[in-house]
């Protein structure tokens, strides 16, 4: 099923996001990008690791039919959101940082801005106000209509992936093995689960042993933070940094202190430890491919109906004649 899946939805999320563009909102909406980017400047006083959760949330939206704001969809009666899927539950966060920013764009103009374009201004300004690249970002996205929590299962990496599988993954959504490396320096803001790693500690690959790749003071530092017994929900930082968007992240690998499976994975795999090297040494240039990745990444369209939601987290009622047409 998973297969079947990969193969014959993946493509759709692939069309073109021709029409999207910067500047899209100048004349309906011109406030719209300075008044997200003060909403997350408060979520920065506020709380700092939320701008991280904000930031995922592209990376959760647009590998799931292209990004829609699907993901923000609360479960309906006859829908099941992506919220509960399996990379998301007790995982994704800060949701409330989105319904602010899109109360505050509909008090100034209703009914004009999506979801969709609100989720992209949130990551890019994450990345900006905690010190990484500030770049332009394409606009003109429509909300989906409904969500696909079995999608978002079936797509969504576990922490457990190696590099050859997400190169492959992410080569399904045309991002190259350099986008796929820059692109996980996201990981230099923000904090994981003591269960996204406890396999990686006690029992890699089912060897009952760790993960011979962590550096053994990290290992034990790790051990101290995620005991056996611990509750798996307690968070440790991504990276040496995780409250600056820098490339320590890719220091942190090189030295073997990469936090995820998925992380370190990219400095062992041979393909994928250039790009590692290249960026823990060089943080323009991690900066430079980042944005490029956020860019592609932004630019996945489903090709779907959609619309402009009222509320982030609902469809917008229409009359039973209208649901026809779709
Ligand atoms: C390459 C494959 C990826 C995998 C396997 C992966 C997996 C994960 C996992 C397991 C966590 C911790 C979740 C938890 O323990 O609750 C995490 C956190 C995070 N991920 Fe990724 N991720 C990937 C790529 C990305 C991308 C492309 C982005 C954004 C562009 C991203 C942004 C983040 C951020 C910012 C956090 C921290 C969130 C917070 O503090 O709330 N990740 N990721």
């Amino acid at each position: 099923m998973a297969y079947f899946f990969l193969i014959f939805l993946l493509p759709l999320a692939m069309a073109s996001g021709a029409h999207l563009r910067p500047g899209y909102y100048l004349e309906t909406c011109p406030k719209a990008e300075f008044i997200v980017r003060d909403v997350m400047k408060k979520a920065l006083i506020r709380e700092p690791r939320s701008l991280a959760s904000v930031m995922r949330f592209q990376f959760h939206d647009c590998f799931v039919d292209g990004c829609d704001a699907s993901m923000l969809l609360d479960d309906a009666p006859n829908m099941l959101g992506e919220k509960l899927a399996l990379a998301n539950i007790n995982s994704l966060r800060s949701y409330e940082v989105i319904d602010e920013a899109k109360e505050a764009v509909e008090k100034a103009c209703p009914g004009v801005v999506s979801c969709a374009d609100i989720l992209i201004m949130a990551a890019r300004d994450a990345v900006a106000l905690t010190g990484g690249p500030d770049w332009q970002v394409k606009l003109g996205r429509l909300d989906s209509l409904s969500a696909n929590q079995e999608l978002s299962n079936d797509i969504m990496p576990s922490p457990r992936s190696n590099a050859s599988y997400l190169i492959d993954l992410f080569k399904k959504y045309d991002l190259s093995i350099k986008d796929l490396v820059a692109l996980s320096g996201s990981h230099s803001i923000g904090q994981g689960r003591c269960f996204s790693i406890m396999f990686r500690l006690y029992n890699q690959s089912g060897t009952g042993k760790p993960d011979p790749e962590i550096e053994p003071k990290f290992r034990e530092e790790l051990n101290k933070l995620c005991p056996v017994n611990v509750d798996q929900n307690v968070t440790v930082d991504l990276d040496a940094t995780p409250r600056i968007f820098d490339n320590q992240y890719f220091k942190d690998l090189v030295s073997g202190r990469g936090f995820l499976n998925s992380d370190q994975t990219l400095f062992t795999f041979e393909k994928t430890k250039p790009f590692v090297k290249k960026f823990s040494g060089d943080q323009k240039r991690f900066f430079e491919a980042f944005v490029e990745g956020m860019i592609k990444m932004g630019d996945l369209q489903s090709g779907k109906p959609g619309e402009i939601r009222r509320n982030c987290r609902v469809a917008n009622r229409r009359p039973l004649e209208k649901l026809r047409e779709y």
